[in-house]
C-alpha cells in the first residue's frame, strides 16, 4: 500500500536510522524527512540514501504549526513517526525551556496538524510517538524492570517534557480517537550519536588519550540496545502495534556505567594494537549530574510475544562494530564537534 510517512527527527541517531530502513525496505512508501537541523541533525548523516526516488527532506521546526499544516498538504501526509525531540538530560538541566517547547508544544503542534488535516477520519493514518523508558523514573538495584504499566515518574527536564509529550499522544487518542501507538525504549548505541552521549563520547575521548568523566562512582545502570535493532522494532510497531498501545522496547542488557566504560577501552584499545588495560587511567570520577537516575531496566516481554521483535545482536558484537565505526569515521566526528556542518547546511537550507 503506498504511504507518505513523515518522519521527524529524521537526520538525528536514532532518526536517521529509522528512515534509513523505510526508504530501503518500502520503495512504494514515499519517506518525508522533517528535521530543524539543530547540532543533534545532520544530513551527512544519509548522503548514502538522500538520492533515492522515495526520499524527502524539509528543514523545518515541529514547533511551527502553520509549516506543518503546509508539509502534511504538500505531501499528502498519511502517517507520522515522530522522533524530534532534544534529547540529552544534561542540556535539559541547563535549559528546560528549550526541552518543553520542542518536545512537548513541538508534539503537540505535529497532533493537532494531524488531527485537522487527517479530519479525524484515522482509519488510513497512524501517529508514532517514540519516546524512552526514562518517563518511568528510576529503579532500585533490584531485578525490578520497567513494564509497559509502570506509573510515571519523571526526575529530570528531559524525561519530564518526553513524559508529557507522551501524555498528549494518548490524549488525542482518548479525546478525538486519533489511532496512535507509543514505543518507550531503553539507551540505544551506535553509529552516528552526537558525541556528547556516554558511549560516543567516551569512545572519542579514549583513542585522543583524554580524560572520561564519569559522573559519581559510576555505580548507575542503564540497558543498552543497538540503535538498528531499536529501528527493526519502530518498523514492526508502526506496522503492527495495536492502536493505543504502549511497547517498551529494550535489550534485557543491563550495565553498571562503569563495566561498560572498562569495556569500551578494551575494546578501543584493541582496535588500535594497545596493550590491554592502557587507557584504564583515563578514567577520572567527577561531580555527579544532578537528580542522576540510579537504574534503568526495560522488560521488553510484550514486544517479543505479541509482535515477534528481539534484539538481533549481542552487547559484545555491537560494541566491537560500534568502537570500529566510530575509529573509522573521525572525520563524521570532527564535523560534527567543529560545527561546520551546521554553517554549511544553513548556506544550503537557508533558516
Ligand atoms: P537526537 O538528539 O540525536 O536527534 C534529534 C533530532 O531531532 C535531530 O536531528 C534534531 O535536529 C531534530 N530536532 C530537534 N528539535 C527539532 C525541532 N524543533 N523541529 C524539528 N526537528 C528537531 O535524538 P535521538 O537520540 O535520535 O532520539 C530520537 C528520539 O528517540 C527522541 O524522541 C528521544 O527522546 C527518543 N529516544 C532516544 C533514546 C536514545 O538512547 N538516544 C532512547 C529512547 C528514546
Ligand atoms: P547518557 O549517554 O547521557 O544517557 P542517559 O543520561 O539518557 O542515560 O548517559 C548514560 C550514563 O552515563 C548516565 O548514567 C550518565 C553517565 N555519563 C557519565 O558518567 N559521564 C558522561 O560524560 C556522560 C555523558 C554520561
Amino acid at each position: 500500500m503506498k504511504k507518505n510517512i513523515l518522519i521527524t527527527g529524521g537526520a538525528g541517531f536514532i532518526g536517521n536510522h529509522v528512515v534509513r530502513l523505510f526508504v530501503q525496505k518500502y520503495p512504494n512508501y514515499r519517506i518525508i524527512n522533517l528535521d530543524k537541523l539543530t547540532y543533534a541533525g545532520n544530513l551527512a548523516n544519509l548522503t548514502d540514501i538522500e538520492n533515492e526516488p522515495n526520499y524527502v527532506f524539509v528543514k523545518a521546526d515541529i514547533c511551527d504549526f502553520e509549516k506543518m499544516l503546509e508539509v502534511f498538504k504538500t505531501y499528502g501526509v498519511t502517517d507520522v513517526i515522530h522522533l524530534a525531540a532534544e534529547s540529552h538530560v544534561d542540556r535539559s538541566i541547563k535549559d528546560p525551556f528549550t526541552f518543553a517547547q520542542t518536545n512537548v508544544m513541538g508534539t503537540l503542534s505535529l497532533l493537532q496538524a494531524a488531527k485537522e488535516l487527517w479530519k479525524e477520519d484515522y482509519k488510513k493514518h497512524r501517529f508514532y510517538h517514540v519516546s524512552t523508558d526514562e518517563v518511568y523514573g528510576a529503579l532500585e538495584f533490584d531485578d525490578t524492570l520497567f513494564t509497559e504499566t509502570t506509573s510515571y515518574d519523571p526526575h529530570s527536564p528531559y524525561s519530564a517534557s518526553k513524559a508529557a509529550s507522551d501524555h498528549f499522544v494518548r490524549a488525542f487518542h482518548d479525546t478525538y480517537g486519533m489511532n496512535i501507538v507509543i514505543s518507550n525504549c531503553s539507551n540505544n548505541y551506535g553509529p552516528y550519536q552526537f558525541p556528547e552521549k556516554l558511549i560516543p563520547l567516551f569512545i572519542n575521548n579514549i583513542r585522543h588519550g583524554k580524560p572520561l568523566p564519569v559522573y559519581g562512582k559510576g555505580e548507575n545502570v542503564r540497558d543498552w540496545l543497538y540503535v538498528v535493532d531499536h529501528a527493526r522494532a519502530i518498523d514492526i510497531i508502526f506496522h503492527e502495534g495495536k492502536t493505543g498501545d504502549t511497547y517498551n522496547v529494550g535489550g534485557f542488557n543491563e550495565w553498571k556505567n562503569l563495566d561498560l566504560i572498562k569495556v569500551m577501552i578494551k575494546a578501543v584499545d584493541k582496535q588500535l594494537g594497545k596493550p590491554e588495560g592502557h587507557s584504564l587511567n583515563l578514567i577520572t570520577f567527577v561531580t555527579d549530574r544532578a537528580g542522576h537516575d540510579l537504574r534503568y531496566a526495560i522488560d521488553s516481554r510484550k514486544l517479543k510475544n505479541e509482535l515477534g521483535w528481539e534484539p538481533s545482536l549481542q552487547f559484545e558484537e555491537g560494541i566491537e562494530l560500534t568502537v570500529k565505526w566510530y575509529l573509522e569515521n573521525q572525520d563524521w566526528l570532527d564535523n560534527v564537534t567543529s560545527g561546520e556542518y551546521e554553517k554549511y547546511y544553513e548556506k544550503m537550507y537557508g533558516e
